[in-house]
């Protein structure tokens, strides 16, 4: 095991001194400290080193972590800094050219959240919108995630507090929803959302679309024509659904939502890699538990959620490749929507 870290202290530090971009220092903080990185497989493989061995074990791996991590700050500085320059350089404005007058163009994020609000309108959907910095019981335990809960793991959370977070899911909105609103209850919410992960497809900062409805006899037939509707209406009316059992605290039974992928129609191509479907949403119908928790009766009243990811729909339609595009607000990119 020692002899392991050893090699991966070289390795990581070898490969940080190769790193020329920034780029490649991120691909190597993923590699090594990203949510799978090698050192984070190692640490939480902790559980299996004999217990008498754990304790120098641990001061052994904490060490190589803050090594790596050391490092990788600081080459990332050093490298950031240049990378500034060349920008500057490259990108050097001169002020004696005459000013461009065009008009600014709405974000592609703003564009499908629009398109997606005027779509669930139309279903009698109405709208609202909640605290991004959000308390622990809303963003957990009153959607069944109880502090300690292994399903917590399933989202990064960043912690502001030990009882407030940066919400990780627009589903907080669900129980500060239901908590204060009996059925009947239709309702999407858009907003931002925070996880602590990071690559192409991954953004620390992304947007979600949340949708609730609760009343008298509702199925997952309700929710299966309501997110049809709206897959035909956002991509195009060829677009077929299929749901799949999935697993969320919140929902129950819950299911993983794939479309027909818009590029090939279900030809199979690069944006669905060669299977026709993509997946795009997480729903099921409401735990009852989560309906009692909030005061609802669950006996009386069903309800069906599901929530998504802005930037997944907006890279699909689009075709962008990397999450980061929708973040940078680069003008050269923006100007094409
Ligand atoms: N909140 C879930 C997520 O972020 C998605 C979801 C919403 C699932 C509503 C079921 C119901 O992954």
């Amino acid at each position: 095991m020692k002899e392991k870290l050893e090699k991966i202290k070289l390795q990581a530090l070898e490969e940080i001194s190769r790193a020329a971009t920034s780029e490649e220092l991120n691909a190597v903080r993923v590699k090594y400290l990203g949510k799978s990185g090698e050192i984070s497989l190692i640490m939480r493989d902790m559980a299996n080193v004999k217990k008498e061995d754990r304790p120098e074990m641990g001061k052994l791996v904490n060490e190589l972590r803050g090594c790596v991590e050391g490092e990788l700050v600081e080459k990332t500085k050093a490298v950031g800094e240049l990378e500034k320059q060349a920008r500057l350089k490259a990108e050097a404005i001169d002020v004696t050219l005459p000013t461009d007058k065009t008009a600014g163009t709405y974000h592609p994020l703003t564009l499908i959240r629009r398109e997606l609000i005027d779509i669930f309108r139309s279903m009698g959907f109405s709208v609202d919108e909640g605290p991004e910095i959000e308390s622990d019981l809303f963003n957990f335990q009153l959607l069944n995630i109880p502090k300690d809960h292994p399903s917590r793991d399933m989202q990064d959370t960043f912690y502001v507090s030990d009882k407030v977070v940066l919400r990780t899911q627009t589903s907080a909105m669900q129980a500060r929803i239901m908590t204060k609103t009996q059925p009947p209850i239709r309702v999407v919410i858009p907003g931002k959302v925070y996880r602590s992960d990071d690559d192409a497809s991954h953004s620390p900062i992304f947007n979600q679309f949340e949708g609730l409805a609760v009343d008298e006899h509702i199925t997952m037939g309700d929710l299966q024509g309501c997110l049809t509707t709206f897959a035909q209406k956002i991509f195009s009316s060829d677009t077929k659904v299929r749901l799949r059992p999935s697993y969320f605290p919140f929902t129950e039974p819950s299911v993983e939502v794939d479309v027909t992928c818009s590029m090939c129609h279900g030809r199979g191509c690069r944006v669905c890699k060669g299977t026709g479907w993509v997946e795009i949403l997480g729903a099921g119908i409401v735990n009852p538990k989560v309906l009692d928790m909030c005061g609802i009766d669950s006996k009386k009243y069903s309800g069906f959620a599901f929530g998504f990811g802005i930037d997944r729909i907006a890279m699909i339609k689009f075709g962008i490749p990397n999450i980061k595009m929708l973040y940078e607000n680069d003008s050269r990119f923006l100007s094409q929507f």
